[in-house]
């Protein structure tokens, strides 16, 4: 198995490429479902959870090739299978939105329940409520849901969810768009990736109003299109290497990354001491070599503080002078780094949703592993501040989100490299 070798104590300078967002290409895939057209996707992220959701579609019957530079197409001329198992199902949350667009097309589906990181108990209740009101009829069994449209297919609805969920917003988008009729979604999650999807959704036919903003209208299409759409770029592998660089210490312009959709980042940073800008095209972050400052944050749905970036965040807040505060609302199980971290040297006390980060002067490296996407992603960035070498074992989960990780960083400065066994 792969692992991650830092020497740590190097500034980062130069400029770091920012991907196309995980969390947006993957829905993106599954709208290739609604359309027996060829969608094709640019500023796609080569990442394993985008090659495996690939592969769910290709048994679903789409062609999928992988095109030069950052290109994906997606072909469901025809759609060969409603089925999804559990293999191909389980280790990732995204492919779950496969059942929407299925059920919309080809009139039914089953869908194993789904799984992703182990970061909480992660139901689904919103996403199944929510084909429910659109007409759907759902049974539960042997770990599978079974869901059928009625005749004449699914019907446009009002939906209000509870909780401004990112997953069940988008699957109801999805679906809503071969729905007949309108659809409205009330407390809809306002993230840019929702707002990504609605541009492609709008693009491909439907028509879809208000996808960023907490009510979200959308007129469904018997027939949507094929179409060429642009992955959004990645805010949280922004978050990430503006953390990383203000963790090693440096000066780096984030090539890609978006000003609006980090300002809960921006403003926690500059409270800590770091430097953050737009700059041409991107965004410049520098730190010299002063001590940061204790910041406390709690995660929010966006424009918070993303959860997705709590792991890093608390990485920083390691060596800040002082004692800081995060309290996650997200995920009731999000801090399985902290006991990591502490492997570094870091002072952290977790009482249930929150933790209670005492800087340190220095960390220093060590052996660490971690059970989720972004809590390793929060070890290397340790590792690059810490005196010494960390070895990120598990590296699988950081292969699942971060296109070239180490390239990027060794190209700014870092000492990383990958160890295969
Ligand atoms: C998406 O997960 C992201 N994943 C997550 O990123 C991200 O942390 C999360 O949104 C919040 O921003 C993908 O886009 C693939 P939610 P999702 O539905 O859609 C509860 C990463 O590291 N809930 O907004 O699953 C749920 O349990 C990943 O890239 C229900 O109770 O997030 C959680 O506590 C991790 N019932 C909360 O809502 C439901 O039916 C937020 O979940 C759905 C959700």
């Amino acid at each position: 198995m792969d692992r991650i070798v830092i020497q740590g104590g190097a500034r980062l300078e130069g400029r770091i490429a920012i991907s196309g967002a995980k969390n947006s290409a993957l829905k993106l895939m599954a709208a290739a479902l609604l359309t027996d057209e060829p969608l094709t996707l640019t500023n796609m992220p080569r990442l394993a959870d985008s090659r495996f959701m690939g592969h769910l579609l290709a048994r679903l019957g789409v062609r999928v090739e992988e095109g030069p530079g950052a290109q994906m197409q997606l072909h469901a001329a025809e759609i060969g299978d409603t089925f999804a198992p559990y293999d191909l199902v389980r280790k990732m949350r995204a492919t779950f939105n496969v059942l929407g667009p299925l059920v919309a097309r080809e009139g039914q589906a089953r869908v194993s329940l789904p799984g992703g990181c182990a970061i909480g108990a992660r139901p689904v209740d919103l996403h199944l409520r929510a084909l429910e009101a659109l007409g759907a009829e759902i049974e539960l069994s042997e770990g599978y849901v079974d869901a059928r449209a009625p005749k004449g297919g699914l019907v446009g609805a009002e939906i209000d969810l509870p909780f401004a969920s990112v997953g069940a917003t988008e699957h109801t988008m999805l679906t809503a768009s071969l729905a007949r009729g309108e659809t409205v979604i009330e407390n809809a999650a306002r993230e840019p990736e929702i707002a990504d999807l609605g541009a492609c959704l709008t693009a491909m036919g439907a028509v879809v109003e208000g996808a960023g903003t907490s009510t979200i209208r959308i007129q469904g299409r018997e027939r949507l299109k094929g179409i060429t759409h642009r992955v959004v770029g990645d805010r949280i592998e922004t978050t990430t290497y503006a953390l990383a660089v203000a963790a090693a210490g440096g000066d780096a312009v984030l090539d890609g990354a978006v000003w609006a959709h980090n300002k809960a980042l921006w403003a926690a940073m500059h409270e800590a001491g770091v430097t953050a800008e737009p700059a041409d095209e991107g965004v410049r972050v520098a730190r010299n070599g002063d001590r940061l400052d204790s910041v406390d944050i709690e995660t929010q749905p966006f424009p918070g503080f993303p959860t997705d970036a709590q792991a890093q965040f608390m990485a920083l807040m390691t060596l800040a002078a002082g004692t800081s505060v995060i309290r996650e609302t997200i995920f009731e199980n999000r801090f399985m780094h902290a006991p990591e971290l502490a492997r570094l040297g870091a002072d952290i006390t977790v009482h249930g949703n929150e933790a209670i980060v005492r800087g340190v002067a220095r960390l220093k490296g060590a052996p660490v592993m971690a059970t989720d996407l972004r809590a390793s992603v929060s070890l290397v960035i340790a590792g690059l501040a810490a005196e010494g070498e960390t070895v990120v074992n598990r590296v699988y989960h950081l292969d699942r989100g971060f296109e070239r990780l180490e390239a990027k960083l060794s190209g700014c400065g870092a000492r990383i490299e990958r160890q295969s066994e």
